[in-house]
């Protein structure tokens, strides 16, 4: 579930502190949500103000603001990002890294790839984000038609699978590659254990487990940030 709280002010320090160690000529994966908006926003600005920079957007979202604030736009085939700036949903640290819960934007997939391709990820979040262990659901996109299967493999891992529906709308959420989301609720779990079961589960696309992938993490607050890394 999307885990709401955190003040506009404090993920506006995040995602502007992350966005702070972008340096010249980088290539940025541009994460989704909120907290990395905050950040893309920072990058249009320095961008303005002479910073070579482009982004890598993890969502039509990203791509949409990333335009309208100037950050210059490039792909996953034109370059590799040197540092991905992105929002998680859960945050809990692990030894040598951080465990994520993400995929309260149903952008997950595109955000692991992203995320994943970048020498450095830098998280930005908000202390309601702080948690441990991590609880889920789990959002997991799936093929449309794979669901059912999908559902039973889920129940048999000892999960409650949920059908995203849209909020605005009548009918599920649609992610931006034509995904459904099933939000998975486990009664606790192993995060390196679930990922892999979730990953090899036929009509998976991808989950929202970021397990070991973070390399800092951005915590704003109401008075300031607090890097952990
Ligand atoms: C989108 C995500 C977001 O990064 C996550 O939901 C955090 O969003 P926000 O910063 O708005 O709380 O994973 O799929």
């Amino acid at each position: 579930m999307k885990r709401t709280g955190g003040s506009d002010a404090a993920k506006r320090r995040a995602g502007e502190a992350a966005a702070d160690r972008v340096t010249d000529g980088q290539v940025v994966g541009l994460g989704t949500g909120s907290t990395a908006a905050h950040a893309i926003r920072a990058l249009g600005r320095a961008a303005d103000s002479g910073l070579d920079v482009r982004g890598i957007p993890t969502s039509f979202a990203s791509r949409q603001l990333a335009r309208e604030v100037g950050v210059p736009l490039t792909t996953l085939e034109e370059a590799t990002p040197d540092v991905a700036i992105d929002g998680a949903d859960e945050v809990c640290e692990r030894p040598g890294g951080f465990d994520l819960v993400k995929g309260g934007g149903a952008a997950h997939t595109r955000e692991k790839y992203v995320d994943s391709a970048a020498d450095d990820l830098l998280v930005v979040a908000d202390p309601s984000k702080l948690a441990d262990p991590l609880a889920g659901p789990i959002p997991v996109a799936v093929v449309p038609d794979a669901r059912p299967v999908v559902a039973a493999a889920v129940r048999e891992l000892g999960g409650e699978p949920t059908l995203r529906a849209a909020e605005h709308k009548d009918g599920p959420v649609v992610t931006d590659d034509g995904n459904l989301v099933l939000d998975c609720a486990f009664d606790g779990f192993d995060p390196d254990e679930l990922s892999a079961a979730l990953s090899a589960t036929p009509g998976v696309v991808e989950h929202g487990l970021f397990c070991g992938l973070a390399d800092a993490v951005f915590v704003g607050t109401e008075d300031g940030v607090e890097v952990l890394e």
